[in-house]
């Protein structure tokens, strides 16, 4: 999808962080953008940032686990908007920072309802609508570099996991609508500025008991191109990177060139067991 101007955009988690600056971003392509949020006063504020600033936008309250709440927010978009162009399912959560020994099957499912369930119940819940605009229709999740590496000396298992489950699912996804005409891509970036922690936090559900969160430093060797270590962008910046990304149909959307060498380590990794494979193969 090359044209935005004039197009209709969903962001989910698009009253903070990243989503704020994607929902910047597309309304900078004149994009109308439908800023989703569970803290609707913050997606209120968004949209109303954006208006001011000469765009177009308005505010949808929505809980990307609820499938209720989801095909309310479709209906409010298809009756304020009248059509849907680009899908960005970008609401997530960290829920805890603690070594996978001390996360509780409560933070696993908490992480798992917003970073996996959320996006697939997202794209369910407005793909319809965004059918009827192929092929001038796209789908951006957004995982985390933490998607495609993990990272031993960060405890964030579950995070990771789920992150990892995102990719694989946008993959899987893309290649299911390129005969639609709908393109995917699945937004991997490093650190980026952003309130993750405390949003987390703060929606936490009642029923997924108390967060685990510990203090955490940074190994203090840790390499440069070490997620850990690398300098946090601006969300401002993350948007027009998700608009060149949709534009030129990437399948990864990335950030931080710095870190390529660690996702060329995993794969190198993989590629010495297969190796380590074919000799025990040749073996009698
Ligand atoms: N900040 C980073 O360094 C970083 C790096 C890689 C990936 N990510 C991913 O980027 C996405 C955005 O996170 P961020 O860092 O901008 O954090 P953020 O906390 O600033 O923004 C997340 C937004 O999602 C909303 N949200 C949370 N749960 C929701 C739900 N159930 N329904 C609707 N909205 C909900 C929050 O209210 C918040 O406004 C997440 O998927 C996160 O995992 C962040």
């Amino acid at each position: 999808m090359r044209d935005l101007a004039g197009r209709v955009a969903v962001v989910t988690g698009g009253g903070s962080g990243i989503g704020r600056g994607i929902a910047l971003g597309l309304a900078a392509e004149e994009m109308t953008v439908a800023v989703a949020d569970i803290r609707v006063e913050s997606a209120e504020a968004v949209a109303a940032e954006i208006n001011e600033g000469g765009g177009r936008a308005f505010a949808v309250a929505v809980d990307v686990t609820s499938v209720e709440s989801l095909e309310l927010a479709a209906k409010q978009v298809a009756s304020e908007a009248g059509a849907l162009h680009l899908l960005c399912a970008n609401a997530g959560v960290l829920a805890q920072i603690a070594p996978l020994d001390d996360t509780t099957v409560e933070d696993w499912e908490y992480t798992l309802s917003v970073n996996v369930l959320g996006v697939v119940k997202t794209v369910q819940a407005f793909l319809p609508l965004l059918r009827k605009s192929a092929p001038d229709a796209h789908i951006v999740n957004t995982a985390s570099l933490g998607g495609l590496i993990s990272s031993p000396d960060l405890p964030i298992g579950a995070y990771t996991a789920s992150k990892y489950a995102c990719v694989g699912y946008s993959e899987s996804l893309r290649a299911e609508l390129a005969v639609e005409g709908i393109g995917v891509s699945v937004l991997c970036p490093s650190v980026v500025t952003s309130d993750l922690i405390a949003t987390s936090t703060q929606n936490r559900p009642k029923g997924y008991g108390e967060q685990t969160t510990r203090s955490y430093d940074a190994p203090p060797d840790v390499a440069d191109s070490h997620p850990a270590s690398v300098p946090s962008m601006p969300a401002e910046e993350v948007g027009p990177i998700v608009v060149a990304g949709v534009r030129a149909n990437r399948l990864h959307i990335l950030t931080h060139p710095e870190t390529r060498s660690r996702v060329e380590e995993r794969f190198g990794s993989i590629s010495d067991d297969y190796a380590f494979a074919a000799k025990n193969e040749a073996k009698p």
